[in-house]
């Protein structure tokens, strides 16, 4: 059964529609913690638009779950990255004017870039993980250039339906199976909500699931700590289970 990995940049954008001090991502991590997460994940824009250094600095100090750092593979970022020093960083595309990471990283036609983000990553002591397609040929380039995982986009899952869907699903399975027979970590994630999320939790060697959007929304009317319960009883474990 797969961790379940709790996004909270949109608490942090909340807060920035304001530009003032509330609501709290580091509060909602320690309340998603409480919910059950395994994993907190936050993804440090170029723009800043939602979380800021200063919350991931502080996450970093106060987070005991797994500290998911997401990232563009621009330098500076990389350097930010590897100063901060999260237990993982997810190399991320990132463009601007998108409302959220629209596709997957081009892996194979950027091998020498995310090589050099990889190797530096993974010489300041962190696992690295790249956002990709469910695509054999980006698969193949995550292992090339010394990843430890790969996070498969089920973005195109997420957003179909009907014989799209299975079809969707059925590229999720055979990227988990390419993953790990190449000897890395499979992760997922992007779109997944309460409805769509059982079928890929239940594919055999995901071990990792990031799900932010949902969960959030759903805590506006329910809590975080409940919000996470009701995804973690889906995913994996029951956190009573888990504790007890
Ligand atoms: N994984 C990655 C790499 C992402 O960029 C995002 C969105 O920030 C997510 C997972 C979570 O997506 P969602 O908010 O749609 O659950």
């Amino acid at each position: 059964m797969p961790r379940l990995g709790v996004n909270i940049d949109h608490v942090a954008t909340v807060r920035q529609a304001r530009r003032t001090n509330e609501p709290d991502p580091v509060w909602a991590a320690a309340q998603a913690q409480l919910g059950g997460a395994d994993g907190i994940t936050v993804h440090l824009r170029e723009d800043r638009r939602h979380i800021q250094d200063r919350d991931v600095r502080l996450l970093i100090e106060t987070v005991s779950a797994k500290l998911n750092l997401e990232c563009a593979i621009e330098e500076e970022m990389i350097d930010i990255a590897a100063d901060l020093h999260p237990q993982q960083v997810c190399l991320v595309p990132e463009r601007r004017e998108e409302i959220t990471t629209e596709g997957g990283l081009n892996v194979a036609g950027n091998q020498k870039q995310v090589e050099h983000a990889v190797k530096t990553l993974r010489a300041a002591g962190i696992s690295v993980s790249l956002f990709i397609d469910a695509q054999a040929d980006q698969i193949d380039a995550a292992k090339a250039v010394g990843a430890d995982a790969i996070e498969l986009h089920t973005g195109k899952y997420a957003l179909s339906s009907g014989d799209d869907r299975h079809k969707e699903l059925a590229k999720l399975h055979m990227a988990v199976d390419r993953g790990l027979s190449n000897d890395i970590e499979v992760h997922a994630g992007h779109g997944l909500t309460y409805d769509n999320v059982v079928p890929v939790a239940s594919i055999n060697g995901v071990q990792e699931l990031n799900i932010g959007h949902s969960i959030i929304a759903r805590s506006i009317f329910v809590g975080i700590q409940q919000a996470v319960r009701d995804m973690k009883a889906l995913v994996g474990e029951p956190w009573w289970r888990a504790i007890g």
